[in-house]
């Protein structure tokens, strides 16, 4: 099976082209950047494929299956249509969009066209959050009636002024790349449940002034151009009313605390679950009159190669895999919601 990796930046080389690599039913024929030394660095480091920088080549390429978009948010939609309209299933990396009307877009021309679109909700293939959605789905925690969220972190602002800190690439700040992540993870433990209101306030405060900004650390690849723009969320607070549990979040990718809590709370009326993000899990409960409280153990694979096994055994099987657009959807309308509300100071009614 033949696919191609269209932007070769940091989640591509980190994740999405080594899992590949490890795949034997897969190769990978090209290797697009818009630089082209990135896609020819991808070729020499691979040891396969040919660079280009035109996407179109790959998908007018019939021995083309499928492909992954891993560019920044503002060609998600672009690209995944353009895939499927060629006949290929895609793979697209998260947010699904930079806003819920390109989302549906997405959705629209998915089933126009039959192909798969999943969406890079990685933390669905994530064993510890399966776990977890054991937990609560065989009733060990009771009624689930709040969950908390926190993805807080201390001057962490990525690349500033480049395409994470632009609203016209990127579609938000902290909410729609980092706890994008998080309410994935919060609807799929519960089972994806409706939302109806959304409450939020997001805050561009940290970064405003570039040039005197003090940072602890700043990842992604093209780090800082000062020059460039700074018009996205640093932090965000909210409260999303379900027709289940009711969630409450704060993020920041900047905040004036230095503390990093990146961890969700589940909690139910017979026991809770903190979620460390990226990590394990610990339950609180109550056993036979005594406190109790575990990590369980969890046998845990890396979570980027489940997500790749599964989308290369989808070509095949054609199922609908958790990550499909249509399930995912609802957090780019929850996200969009929260941005809404943040404008019009007031609570969105869905
Ligand atoms: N699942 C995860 O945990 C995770 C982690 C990091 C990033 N991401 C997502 O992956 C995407 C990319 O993030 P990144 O950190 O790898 O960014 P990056 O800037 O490191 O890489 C993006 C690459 O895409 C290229 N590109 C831009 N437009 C293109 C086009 N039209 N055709 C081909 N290539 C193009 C850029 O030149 C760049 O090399 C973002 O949407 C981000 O949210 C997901």
């Amino acid at each position: 099976m033949k696919v191609a990796v269209i932007g070769c930046g940091t989640i591509a080389n980190a994740a999405h082209i080594p899992s590949y690599m490890n795949n034997p039913k897969v190769e990978i024929k090209y290797f697009c950047d818009i630089l082209p030394h990135k896609a020819q660095a991808a070729v020499e480091k691979y040891g396969c494929g040919t660079a280009i920088t035109d996407y179109h080549v790959a998908l007018n390429d019939p021995e083309i299956a499928a492909v992954s978009v891993c560019t920044p948010n503002n060609m998600h939609a672009t690209i995944a249509i353009d895939a499927m309209r060629a006949g290929k299933d895609v793979l697209s990396e998260k947010p699904a969009a930079r806003t819920y009307k390109e989302a549906e877009e997405m959705l629209k021309v998915q089933r126009e066209t039959g192909r798969i679109l999943n969406i890079g909700v990685v933390n669905r293939f994530n064993d510890n959050v399966n776990a977890i959605k054991r937990y609560i789905d065989s009733g060990k925690l009771g009624e689930v009636f709040h969950v908390y969220v926190s993805f807080r972190a201390h001057r962490s602002i990525p690349g500033l002024g480049g395409a994470f800190t632009t609203k016209a690439i990127a579609g938000g700040g902290a909410l729609i790349d980092w706890g994008v992540h998080y309410l994935d993870i919060v609807m799929y433990c519960l089972g994806d449940p409706k939302p109806v209101t959304v409450t939020g306030e997001a805050f561009c405060k940290l970064g405003k002034d570039m040039k005197n900004y003090v940072y602890r650390s700043m990842w992604a690849e093209d780090t800082k151009d000062l020059n460039g723009t700074y018009d996205v969320d640093d932090s965000v607070t909210g409260m999303i009313r379900t027709e289940g549990p009711v969630i409450t979040f704060n993020g920041a990718w900047a905040q004036n605390i230095n503390e990093s809590e990146t961890y969700i709370d589940f909690m139910g009326d017979k026991g809770g679950i903190r979620l460390t993000y990226g990590s394990t899990f610990k339950v609180y409960t109550a056993e036979n009159g005594t406190l109790v409280e575990y990590v369980p153990e969890v046998k845990s694979r890396d979570h980027f190669q489940n997500e790749i096994d599964a989308f290369v055994n989808d070509i095949e099987t054609r199922e609908k895999l958790p990550s499909h657009i249509e399930t995912v959807i609802v957090t780019a309308k929850m996200m969009q919601a929260i941005y809404d509300s943040a404008e019009a100071h007031r609570e969105i009614v869905l």
